[in-house]
């Protein structure tokens, strides 16, 4: 089965092929990070005008790089949500159009979902079951995986992601969007342990987050400063310490709880070097083993859509169709995905 995949949820545009015997074929995206850069965010109407703009010119490519006719494709996957409603709109129209086109189905994929099996297109793949620890822009989520479509939600942020709360900060201390890898660049000059930072809900049972309060405080902190360029760094070492602390202390809880020793970790924040060394010390203690996609397919990219569409429309998901409805879903819980033999389409 080949699979082309498209991501357009926020402001990265992916597509990308996956074939089951072959594996990625071609990938490709365009980040629109120089249109949002002059706001210090993403602008939604901005997003999906540059979606739409970049769509086609992506998907020439990566056929071409592929090197495989559009007529050998079995189906299209697309981001269906969660993510901004104007952006998923524009890829959903683009993947129903082909669909209709080629004559081939279509399925909407979530963007987590997406997120979460990044790494099975990475050699070793982690075999399930397996903890997922998913941290992105939008979510922060600690989910116990035990086949496609088959997750129990552990916890999950109560208030700010974990990447939202890296850009917000960033923001403060006069960063450039997109703010995470930049606050984590700081923080390298920063001194340790200046600050006492507090680890937010891990003096309590439970593995849900919460970042918001860790942000005030570190505004407070920052405020208390002469917020010289060293105070800054500082300032970002202790914060981006406990947000990377939390999530260790809570993916502890998570492997305890559930008696597993495979992690999975995906999403953008995955990538923070810092959250990876402190996760290694897991490996030593609960001979956990860790798995993360490559680096590029940490943030958002078609080859997890591709490769998320595949395993849907080989379970004949309920969402897989030829219909020409446009259906997204801006906000999409994870737990409400169809898991295989609970949903059967008719599918050729
Ligand atoms: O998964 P992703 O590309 O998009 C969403 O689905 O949201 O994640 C983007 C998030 C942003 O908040 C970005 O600042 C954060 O991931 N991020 C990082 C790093 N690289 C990306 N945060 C901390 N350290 C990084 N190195
Ligand atoms: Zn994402």
């Amino acid at each position: 089965m080949r699979v082309l995949g498209i991501e357009t949820s926020c402001d990265d545009t992916g597509i990308a092929i996956f074939d089951s015997e072959e594996g990625l074929l071609a990938h490709a995206v365009h980040s629109q990070t120089i249109t949002h850069l002059p706001y210090g965010g993403v602008v939604p109407e901005l997003a999906s005008r540059d979606h739409s703009l970049k769509l086609l010119p992506l998907l020439k490519t990566v056929l071409q790089n592929a090197n495989v006719p559009a007529s050998s494709l079995s189906g299209i996957a697309y981001t269906a949500g969660p993510g901004l409603i104007g952006a998923l709109l524009v890829g959903a129209a683009f993947a129903k159009t082909l669909g209709y086109a080629w004559g081939i189905p279509t399925v909407g994929v979530h963007h987590m979902e997406g997120h979460l099996l990044a790494p099975m297109l990475e050699n070793p793949a982690p075999e399930f079951p397996f903890v997922a620890l998913l941290v992105s822009g939008g979510h922060t989520l600690l989910v116990e995986v035990d086949g496609v479509g088959q997750y129990k939600l552990l916890g999950e942020s109560l208030d700010d992601a974990a990447g939202e709360a890296f850009d917000k900060i960033a923001k403060q201390l006069g960063l450039p969007y997109p703010g995470g890898p930049a606050l984590a660049a700081l923080a390298e000059q920063g001194t340790p342990n200046r600050f006492a930072f507090p680890r937010p809900l891990c003096d309590r049972p439970g593995l849900d987050f919460s970042f918001s309060g860790l942000k005030t405080f570190t505004l407070n902190t920052l405020r208390s400063t002469a917020q010289s360029t060293q105070d800054k760094a500082d300032v970002a070492w202790g914060f981006q310490d406990a947000v990377v602390d939390t999530l260790l202390i809570k993916c502890k809880r998570a492997l305890k709880s559930t008696g597993l020793n495979r992690l999975v970790v995906a999403g953008g924040v995955g990538a923070n070097q810092q959250l990876r060394i402190k996760l290694k010390t897991l490996t030593a203690e609960f001979n956990t083993n860790i798995y993360y996609p490559r680096l590029e397919f940490c943030t958002d990219n078609g080859a997890m859509i591709a490769y998320a569409g595949y395993q849907r429309l080989r379970m004949r998901d309920l969402n897989a169709d030829f219909d020409l409805d446009i259906a997204v879903h801006p906000r999409w819980p994870m737990d409400a995905l169809p898991s295989p033999g609970a949903s059967r389409h008719p599918l050729p």
